[in-house]
This record gives structure tokens, sequence and C-alpha cells, in this order.
């Protein structure tokens, strides 16, 4: 396993000086310039062409209201066999390579040693929301999970590691970055609401999220 960094030690860039701390969660506000986040969505474009998004269900049966794709050796997926990776696209292909633009970040604010695995990409349409959870699919939690918001601006919301445990909110905008880590990275969080029309990035509105992962 490779050299890990803790977010907001050791670094130069300016973004880490105002990174902000949400129940543990190391927040980046700007992080990504409007020329790098509009570079990403071009990429993202490629993506999503090769590995259409598409509308996931939860064990239980449930609709989920954001639409999801991925990048990488593994995509997260639920349908109703459950919460898991998958190295294929429901549809059949293999996910395409996560864009270079966006391993950057991850090389920047985690590590430069290992990549991670998984670069699951969550699209929310005016009214998703995505309800308090926890990332834990994954088999070592000493690597942190990477977020990286892009369009219209969201309310996040991070509690404890206990469901029950008291919650901050902020709002992410685009070119944000946040990271879990250390005594957050099983942290319960999630998106209350999207604000529509809060950023000019995607010419149809909507959000985009990418959370980086390292998976096995
Ligand atoms: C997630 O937890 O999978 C998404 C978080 C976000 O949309 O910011
Ligand atoms: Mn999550």
């Amino acid at each position: 396993m490779g050299l890990k960094t803790v977010s907001g030690q050791g670094k130069t860039r300016m973004a880490e000086a105002s990174a902000l701390d949400l129940n543990g969660v190391a927040v980046h506000p700007g992080y990504l310039d409007a020329g790098a986040q509009a570079a990403m969505v071009e990429d993202l474009r490629g993506v999503i062409r090769a590995a259409p998004l598409y509308a996931p269900v939860t064990p239980s049966g449930k609709p989920m209201s954001v639409r999801m794709t991925a990048a990488g050796r593994y995509g997260w997926f639920t349908d109703r066999k459950g919460y898991r990776y998958e190295e294929r696209h429901p549809a059949g292909g293999a996910w395409p390579a996560i864009p270079e633009s966006v391993l950057s970040v991850w090389r920047d604010l985690v590590s430069a040693e290992r990549m991670p695995d998984c670069c699951l990409v969550n699209f929310y349409a005016e009214g998703a929301r995505m309800g308090l959870h926890q990332d834990r699919d994954e088999a070592d939690f000493t690597w942190p999970v990477l977020s990286i918001s892009l369009g219209d601006e969201a309310l996040f919301r991070v509690g404890g590691t206990a469901r029950k445990d008291p919650t901050r909110s902020v709002w992410l905008r685009s070119g944000d970055v946040a990271v879990m880590g250390g005594a957050a990275r099983l942290a319960y969080h999630g998106i209350d609401r999207v604000r529509p029309g809060s950023s000019a990035l995607l010419p149809k509105g909507g959000r985009i999220n990418l959370t980086l992962r390292v998976v096995d």
C-alpha cells in the first residue's frame, strides 16, 4: 500500500489553507477553478457516453432519485440483490477509465502512490437527494473517500459514525472538494437538496458528484 497523506498537512496549495472542517470532513471550497471544472465536465461526457447514467434501485426496491454511473476498475452498484461493487456496467461493458483530470485531484489531496479503483458518478436533477448513509462497502477504511462537486449547489449534511449523532450542514458549490478520511471516513452523510439554477456549468442544469474510493 502506498504512502498516505492526511489532508491539510504538509501541503502548499492555497486551497489547503482554506479547508473547512465539517465534523471531521475536510471541505476545500473552490478547489477547482472554472476552467478545471469545464475540462472535467468534458471528460465526464466521455465517461457517460461509454457508460450511460442509469436509474439505480435500493435493495428494498425503492428507486433512487439520483442517476448513476462509474469509471474505474469497479463501479459501486445497487439493485434488489444489494449494495456492492461490480466490474461491469449493467449494460455489460467494462467501466471506462477514470479521467486524468479527476485522478489529479486524488493525487493532490490523498496519495500519489495508490490510485482509486472507483469513481462513482451521481447526477442530481432538480428534486434529487441522497439520504444519510455511510460509505462502507470498501475493504480498507484507512483510505479516504474524496468527493468532487460540479454544477448546482447542494446541501451536504455530515454526522458522526452513529446514525443518531448530531449533524452539521454546508452548501457544496461547483468546484468544491470534500475529503472524508480518518475518524470521518465512516461518518453518516447525505444531500438534503440541490438548488436549481445556482450554477451555469451544466447547460441543462443539475449537479454531478464524483466520489473516488479505494475498493480492495
Ligand atoms: C454520496 O455520498 O455518494 C454523494 C455525496 C454527494 O453527492 O455530495
Ligand atoms: Mn456516500
